[in-house]
């Protein structure tokens, strides 16, 4: 799977262990950085990239690396169509993408070690999204929820009829 790994300075040390792991392991890596150099990158620059990332359809899916793994979560949630989870436990690495089609990962480097790290990641990987009855319409509320609160979606408004065509 193609997918885009992005971390703070906090994740940047884990990030760079997991990309060979998870190449070795078959994916097409796409390293949003950062490097880990300025203790002034901050994790919401690099959530935003993953999920751009994401939501562009540039990669599938994405891992974003900080201290805690929330900070990363909490931005990365605030972009349109990015379902994004904090899963510290392989069971979470794949229901949440089975049930609730989660496309971020979110990992703290100050809480896990790489090698569970690389077995979560690997298993967020390999998870898919069961698009079927319940699941399908819990996610449908999620974006319900997104859509109340942000509007309409830029092809919701492409679809619209042009102003001066629309019947009075
Ligand atoms: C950075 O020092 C740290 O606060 C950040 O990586 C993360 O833990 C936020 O959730």
């Amino acid at each position: 799977m193609r997918v885009a790994l992005a971390a703070d300075h906090g994740g940047a040390a884990l990030k760079d262990e997991l990309i060979p792991r998870l190449a070795d392991a078959g994916h097409e890596i796409v390293d949003l950085g950062g490097d880990g150099s300025d203790p002034d990158d901050d994790y919401p620059k690099f959530a935003r990239r993953a999920g751009e990332a994401v939501r562009g359809g540039q990669v599938e899916r994405a891992i974003v690396v900080c201290g805690s793994g929330v900070g990363a979560a909490i931005a990365a949630n605030k972009l349109r169509g990015i379902r994004a989870g904090v899963a510290h436990d392989t069971y979470s690495a794949h229901q949440g993408v089975e049930h609730d089609d989660m496309n971020v990962l979110c990992l703290g480097a100050r809480v896990i070690g790489s090698a569970l790290a690389t077995e979560l990641a690997i298993t967020f990987l390999a998870a898919r999204y069961r698009d079927e009855g319940r699941f399908r319409r819990r996610v449908a509320e999620v974006a319900a929820i997104e859509d109340a609160e942000m509007g309409p979606t830029p092809a919701d408004l492409g679809a619209l009829p042009a102003e001066g065509s629309r019947p009075r």
